[in-house]
């Protein structure tokens, strides 16, 4: 699949701001789709849907809209959400709402038409294995569970003074937990996806790394 990037790893691994970097250089379009599960997650949370409701949860996803514009803000059913989604109350439940099965196949469907019909750089859990398992790359960015919680901290924290570093750690890992254990379409590196440990390397570092190796290719 030409003009195709697929990312995967865990929260906090930087993949989001990677792939939009990188969707800039190669004039791509960035698809995040954590959004994606967290934007279902607030309209669930709007409409006063129990996260047990497994039923109700899928029509739920199927009735609503999900957008993205060129700059990659998110709108869900026409109204700008790009801030909503990223608050405490989605963070805690969208790993949940991601474990379901007929949540997931919608979902995934989304994200294979808009490959299909754009130039993107896609980001999330399941990209390389699932969604676009024949990406032109494939790349799987990691980073230790301290160096995560470091940055999600740091990021929290210029919003947020009673941030703290542990709840933020402890919080990190559960989702990985989850993320990585559930049954259908668990978080994992694809055989083919070229491994990015981005513990000790800076934003910049990263990204010329993966330019090197597409742009390596081209010539
Ligand atoms: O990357 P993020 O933190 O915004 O992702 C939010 C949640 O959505 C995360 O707990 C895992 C889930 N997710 C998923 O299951 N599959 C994806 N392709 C993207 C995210």
């Amino acid at each position: 699949m030409k003009n195709v990037i697929a990312i995967d790893g865990p929260g906090g691994a930087g993949k989001s701001t990677i792939a939009k970097l990188l969707a800039e250089r190669l004039n791509y379009i960035h698809l995040d789709t954590g959004a994606m599960y967290r934007a279902l997650t607030l309209a669930a949370i709007k409409n006063n849907i129990d996260f047990d409701q497994k039923n109700k949860l899928v029509k739920l996803a199927k009735s609503i809209d999900i957008t993205f514009d060129e700059n990659g803000e998110i709108f869900l059913n026409g109204e700008n959400v790009t801030e909503e989604i990223r608050t405490a109350e989605v963070n805690s439940h969208v790993s949940q709402i991601a474990l379901i099965k007929g949540v997931r196949e919608i979902l995934v469907e989304k994200q294979q038409q808009l490959a299909q019909n754009n130039m993107v750089v896609m980001d999330g859990r399941d990209i390389t294995t699932v969604v676009l398992p024949e990406a032109e790359y494939k790349f799987f960015l990691t980073a230790s569970l301290e160096e995560r919680a470091k940055r999600r901290y740091q990021e929290i924290k210029s919003k947020d003074n009673e941030a703290y570093f542990e709840k933020i750690k402890k919080s990190i890992a559960r989702r990985d937990k989850l993320d990585s254990e559930r049954k259908h379409s668990p978080l994992k590196k694809a055989e083919d996806a070229i491994l990015v440990d981005t513990t000790n390397l800076s934003i910049d570092q990263v990204l010329d790394q993966m330019i090197t190796i597409i742009e390596g290719d081209s010539k």
